[in-house]
């Protein structure tokens, strides 16, 4: 089963994916924990190329180019060899990263991001947990971090709320297997909020 995590920049997706993976370890379900844009050594070298630097490095088309690239990489050696295995994957974004941002936000570009997607993913998640949270909170937080990863956060508040709104939309378009939790809280309150809203969804 694949879950992913969606949301905007400093939302919390991260921690709340090593808290599923861990959950689900001490339910003796082994459970591989991964993130996007990476998570294979190819798709991490292509990471570096698209969260530093300057805001337009490059143009959203060939944003899409890399983002796919890495994903490509990181399906063919993670992400399939361990669904094949019957391993629980859990990726810190995947493709609706790219529906929203380039596809939505950044520029109108949906069409050129899901025919991609059919060519050269062809697989959707399972179950996607949306964290939603607020966008000058989350900015403040991203940027608190200075991970040096920041090309995207350098986009703005009015940015990030346009995402926000984007993966919003994106749970309407895909009710079956979106599921939006507030990111408010304590990290133990969305631990538990995120458990409470898939656990009928988890075989
Ligand atoms: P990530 O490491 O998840 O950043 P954060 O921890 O700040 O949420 O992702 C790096 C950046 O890449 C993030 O700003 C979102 C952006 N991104 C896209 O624009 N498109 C994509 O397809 C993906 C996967 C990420």
């Amino acid at each position: 089963m694949l879950i992913t995590f969606e949301g905007i920049d400093g939302s919390g997706k991260s921690t709340q994916a090593r808290a599923l993976a861990s959950h689900l370890a001490a339910l003796g379900r082994e459970a591989v924990l991964t993130r996007e844009p990476g998570g294979s050594d190819g798709a991490e070298d292509i990471r570096k190329l698209l969260v530093s630097g300057e805001v337009g490095r490059w143009s959203p088309e060939t944003e899409i180019l890399l983002f796919y690239a890495a994903r490509r990489d990181h399906l063919e050696r993670l992400i399939s060899p361990s669904l094949a295995a019957g391993k629980f994957v859990i990726c810190d974004r995947f493709a609706d990263s790219t529906r929203v941002y380039q596809g939505a936000v950044r520029a109108d570009l949906r069409a050129m991001v899901d025919q991609l997607h059919k060519l050269m993913i062809g697989i959707e998640p399972d179950l996607t947990v949306i964290l939603d949270a607020d966008p000058s909170e989350a900015l403040n937080r991203g940027l608190a971090r200075g991970s040096g990863e920041d090309r995207f956060e350098d986009m703005g508040l009015a940015f990030q709320m346009r995402l926000r709104q984007g993966f919003l939309d994106l749970a309407k378009e895909f009710p079956d297997r979106c599921v939006v939790v507030a990111a408010q809280g304590t990290q133990e309150n969305v631990a538990a909020r995120i458990l409470d809203a898939i656990q009928d969804r988890l075989p």
